[in-house]
Parts: C-alpha cells; sequence; structure tokens
C-alpha cells in the first residue's frame, strides 16, 4: 500500500487535527451564553471545514447532519486538502451545543480520524446505550448485564469498592430506573444535563475523578466516543437504544438486530485512531476558550494517537494578528476562526 493510503506515517496529523478543534471551538466560543446553539454550531462547522482545506488528508465525514442544512458536515463530504491519507473522519465541531447556548461547562469541539472504511455507520440510530470504563476494566463489562452486575464486575478489574465508583450518566428522564439502581448498587453519580463524550473520555482516562460512563446518548456521539476510547486502550460497548418512534420504525424496516452488542472493534474496525478535541465553555477537565489575555486567545485541547497512546494536553495562545504572514496556507486557527464569524 502506497504510504499517502494510510494514516500510519502520519505523525503529524494528531497535531493538525488540534489545529482544527481549536479553529472550531474558538468560533463557538464568540456565542457562550448567548442562547444561539444554531449560530455557534454553524461558525464552528465553517472553521473546520475550512482549518481542514489545510490539512494533508483525503478525509470523508462517516457521521454528519443529513445533508439539507447546508453548513453543516454532511455524511460523505470529503473534507481536507486530498493530498494526504485516507481517512474516515466523526467531527463534532460543538459537541453539548446546549451547554454552550446557556454557558453551562463542558462543551467541546471534537475530531476522530480512522483508517477508511472503518468506522461503523449509525444508519438510522440516533440513540445508543453505552458503557465506558478505563483499560484495566476493558474485560469486564457486558452490556447485555445489568447496571448492578457491571457495576461489580468493574469494581473487582479495579480493585476497588463498589461504593467507590463513580458513575457519569446523563441527567435525562429515561435514566430515573438507571439512576436508581446504580444508588441501590451503592455506586455514587454525577449527573450532567449534555456532554457524554466529555463524560466518556474522563471514564476512559486515569486520573479524572470519574470511573464508568452508563446510560443512552446519541449514537453519533458514540462513534466519536469510541475513536477516543479506542485510541486511550479503554473499554466500551455499546447498543442500540431508539428513542424516537420514527426512530424505532426506520429501524424496523432496514431489519437491523437492535440488541447486537457493539463493540469497540465493531464501532472502529482499525487500531489505527486519532483523536483531538478542544474546550469550548469552561470545563471540569479541559478549560474553555480564554479571550481575555493580552498575550492571545488561549486554548486547551487534547490529542490522542492509538498508534503509540500518546496523549497530549496542549495549551496554545492564538495571534489574531501575527507578523509576517505566511499567505493562506499559515493561516492560523484564530484567523480562521474570525474570518468564518465576521
Ligand atoms: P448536542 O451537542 O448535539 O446537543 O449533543 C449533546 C448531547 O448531550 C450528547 O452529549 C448526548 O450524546 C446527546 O446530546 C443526548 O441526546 P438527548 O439530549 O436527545 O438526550
Amino acid at each position: 500500500m502506497n504510504h499517502q493510503d494510510t494514516l500510519r506515517p502520519a505523525r503529524n496529523l494528531a497535531m493538525d487535527l488540534v489545529r482544527v478543534t481549536e479553529a472550531a471551538a474558538i468560533s463557538a466560543a464568540r456565542f457562550i451564553g448567548k442562547g444561539d446553539a444554531e449560530s455557534a454550531g454553524k461558525a464552528a462547522t465553517e472553521a473546520m471545514r475550512a482549518f481542514l482545506r489545510t490539512v494533508d488528508l483525503n478525509g470523508a465525514i462517516v457521521i454528519g447532519e443529513e445533508k439539507g442544512q447546508h453548513f453543516m458536515l454532511c455524511n460523505g463530504e470529503q473534507v481536507g486538502s486530498g493530498a494526504g491519507p485516507q481517512a474516515d473522519i466523526a467531527a463534532a465541531p460543538v459537541e453539548g451545543a446546549s451547554l454552550l447556548a446557556q454557558g453551562q461547562p463542558n462543551s467541546i469541539a471534537a475530531i476522530a480520524l480512522a483508517d477508511r472504511g472503518s468506522m461503523w455507520n449509525p444508519g438510522h440510530s440516533f440513540y445508543m446505550n453505552k458503557i465506558v470504563v478505563k483499560r484495566k476494566a476493558r474485560e469486564a463489562i457486558d452490556i447485555r448485564l445489568s447496571p448492578t452486575e457491571n457495576l461489580h464486575r468493574i469494581a473487582e478489574a479495579l480493585g476497588r469498592k463498589v461504593s467507590e465508583l463513580i458513575v457519569f450518566v446523563l441527567d435525562k428522564p429515561r435514566h430515573g430506573s438507571l439512576i436508581e439502581e446504580i444508588r441501590q448498587a451503592g455506586a455514587r453519580i454525577t449527573l450532567h444535563s449534555d456532554g457524554d463524550v466529555m463524560g466518556a473520555l474522563m471514564a476512559a482516562l486515569p486520573g479524572t475523578g470519574v470511573d464508568v460512563l452508563m446510560g443512552v446518548g446519541g449514537a453519533s456521539e458514540g462513534l466519536i466516543t469510541a475513536a477516543a476510547v479506542k485510541a486511550l486502550g479503554g473499554g466500551m460497548q455499546g447498543m442500540r437504544a431508539p428513542q424516537r418512534e420514527d426512530e424505532k420504525r426506520r429501524l424496523k424496516e432496514d431489519h437491523v438486530k437492535i440488541r447486537e452488542v457493539l463493540t469497540l472493534d465493531k464501532l472502529i474496525r482499525s487500531d489505527n485512531t486519532i483523536w483531538a478535541a478542544t474546550g469550548i465553555t469552561q470545563g471540569t477537565f479541559l478549560e474553555g476558550v480564554d479571550f481575555g489575555q493580552e498575550t492571545g486567545i488561549i486554548t486547551h485541547s487534547i490529542a490522542i494517537r492509538a498508534l503509540t497512546g500518546s496523549i497530549r494536553f496542549i495549551k496554545s495562545i492564538h495571534q489574531l494578528d501575527p507578523q509576517p504572514s505566511g499567505g493562506p496556507a499559515d493561516a492560523t486557527p484564530a484567523q480562521v476562526a474570525f474570518e468564518v464569524v465576521e
């Protein structure tokens, strides 16, 4: 295989992807707390798309929005300069749009890359039940078992008591009985209105104060999560969990096996993933975009590369007016972000 066709030698891609999520996050951060999730999503998407053009990548969007919403990244859309390795891409220019609109913590811009043809296609699935844990507990989880059984198995794998575990759960009406069961089992819970990609990242990374993610969130978010968990060597299983009538009907028409266990290897059929995210609003784990410094705009990001297991935390200072200018190819994430918004 030609080196251009694979992500293997693409060492710099992880850093390039951070610049992509930085541009998206800076664009979106202009809308923090303004109650306008749509404008934030539009600005972040345009910035992501524009910055991706500067990256040597032959990428195809696997998850995006239905065509017609012209500003969204569309399923099948080609992104990147076209010159680099072929890859599948799952992107969330704003993950946690309501959080951003309300100025609440933990909205991020995220992007995931994997070898071309390796990402699961959610099709007509909008919701997925998920369980995410750290590396040491990855063989212990089984989404077909009850939350109580899973918590006991996870605690044993981690060498801890169930009462010591903290479980990230989205605070949604559909999770009433799940929350009750976790409490009955003796584990503790951190409830969040939105943002289960960030919750999963915390569950998979060591030292975050979160041990497990459980519950139903978006299926697309499940795919983005899977790429990160795979790169981190953590554990994840998913199962379709249709919530809407049209979703149930379309899955039935497609003869989809609803109770199929979506293992990490089914979600991403490659060990070669690259993942990056930048905080938009201030987060528990990733700090948000800071416009208030004289030195420039400050962003905080994470980049993860499966092949080497490297996890980088990157604090960047972005000048809006750097000198000398190297022309469009050298545009900074902040310049791209502001060009898109203004
Ligand atoms: P958006 O940014 O698309 O609004 O997603 C936020 C989110 O909370 C995800 O983290 C989660 O997977 C999904 O929404 C849950 O969906 P719902 O709010 O419909 O329960």
